[in-house]
């Protein structure tokens, strides 16, 4: 279990934290405390204790021990400060070491991550978008805020994601020091493929190739050789991957699928691919008329492919619906033999370009997972401890 040390600045949102400490405690990580000299307006070190968090109060010195905040830096596994306030944000931003807490976090070499509670306004304001520019500059990671109804009735970005989020997102860290998957070689294909009309013109989809690529992302930190074959995507390509290929139409992902699945053990089919080709494409610009029909051909299906090639291979399929999901995507799984699906409502506009998603993910015995609307980043490491466990 892992060492965690919370600094709680002054916000009403520092109730939250109570709830946290105990579902770490629960959860039987050993938890450290910093309290700010105004946090203890909010919350006291009493209720803290209760917990048996051991509770530091905002100064840098105590009689037993003149040197806590480097003990503090160098103890955790994990740093956490929820809440974050504007004013210790900026701190942070400046490089201040002015009470417990500023300085342990100064003088830390650990993973710092920011949960920031405040009025709209005050995240809004230009200087504390720019503190939180240059602190993830200086490879800070913020959870949050969410947006809705604040404690001074405004509504808007700046609450405190809630302490379930909250220990999901540091579960999900500390897994990522796992390697789940170490020298596993694991093919994703991701994006949209492209099929040509004419010389000027395409079929396509809205996929941005977010999701494929936050899977890459999340295999590679847990140790995988990731082969990314890659349809169109603004994206860039991630870093640690093995091999990144990219590929235009649906045939050519196929081919490249068949050439790298042989010594893969996972597959995952998150691309949007297109069901049809163009028949009837003309090497020559179509002129403009009052009517053009396009004659559509069916592309073969790559998921069902690689899985009747190689029935060994652990096979993930996504299923883009607008209705009926679960329906769909059981059927999807059923019919392609996969080994286990995530299931997306695509209607309303809701995931295409999206940072956020929400998933239904199944497995072949039909036990459902419905994720909470996360970060794509997320919820791809929540797909990857599904695949953990069922591969
Ligand atoms: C009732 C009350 C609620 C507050 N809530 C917040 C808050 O949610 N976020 C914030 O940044 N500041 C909030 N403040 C202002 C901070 O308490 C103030 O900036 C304080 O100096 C921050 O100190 P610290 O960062 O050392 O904890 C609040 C103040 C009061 C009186």
């Amino acid at each position: 279990m892992a060492k965690i040390l919370i600094g709680i600045t002054s916000s009403i949102a520092a109730y939250k934290t109570i709830e946290l400490c105990h579902l770490l405690k629960k959860g039987g990580h050993s938890v450290k405390v910093i309290l700010t000299k105004d946090a203890n307006n909010f919350v006291t070190p009493i209720s803290l204790a209760s917990f048996d968090a051991e509770v530091f109060n905002g100064n840098k010195y105590t009689d037993k021990d003149v040197l806590s905040h480097i003990n503090l830096a160098r103890w955790p596994d994990l740093i956490l400060i929820a809440p974050l306030s504007a004013n210790t944000l900026a701190k942070l931003a400046g490089g201040f070491a002015d009470n417990l807490l500023t300085a342990t976090i100064l003088a830390t070499l650990k993973p710092v991550y920011l949960v920031p509670a405040m009025n709209k306004n005050m995240w809004q304001n230009k200087i504390t978008q720019f503190n939180i520019q240059k602190l993830q500059e200086y490879g800070y990671k913020f959870w949050g805020p969410a947006s809705g109804l604040q404690a001074c009735g405004d509504n808007g970005e700046g609450r405190m994601i809630e302490a379930t989020e909250i220990l999901e997102n540091i579960n999900h860290t500390l897994l990522c020091d796992q390697e789940l998957f170490s020298g596993k070689n694991v093919v994703i294909t991701a994006g949209a493929t492209i099929e040509a009309i004419d010389p000027v013109r395409y079929l396509s989809n809205h996929s941005s190739g977010k999701m494929g690529y936050a899977l890459a992302r999340a295999f590679a930190s847990h140790g995988a050789n990731v082969y990314l074959i890659s349809g169109t995507t603004n994206l860039d390509i991630p870093n640690n991957i093995k091999k990144f290929i990219p590929v235009t139409t649906a045939l050519e992902m196929l081919n490249s699928c068949i050439d790298n699945i042989t010594n893969a053990d996972i597959f995952i089919g998150c691309a949007a691919v297109s069901d049809y080709k163009i028949n009837n494409f003309t090497d020559q610009k179509i002129k403009k008329q009052d009517t053009h029909s396009l004659n559509l051909v069916k592309n073969p299906d790559i998921i069902a492919n690689v899985k009747e090639k190689n029935p060994q291979l652990f096979v993930v399929g996504f299923a883009a619906e607008t209705q009926n999901i679960v329906e769909y995507a059981i059927n999807k799984i059923k019919t392609k033999n996969l080994d286990l699906i995530v299931a997306n409502d695509v209607s309303n506009n809701k995931v295409f370009g999206h940072d956020d998603n929400e998933v239904i993910i199944i497995d072949k015995s039909l036990n459902i997972t419905i994720t909470m609307r996360a970060n794509k980043n997320i919820i791809a490491h929540q797909i990857i401890e599904r695949i953990s466990i069922n591969s």
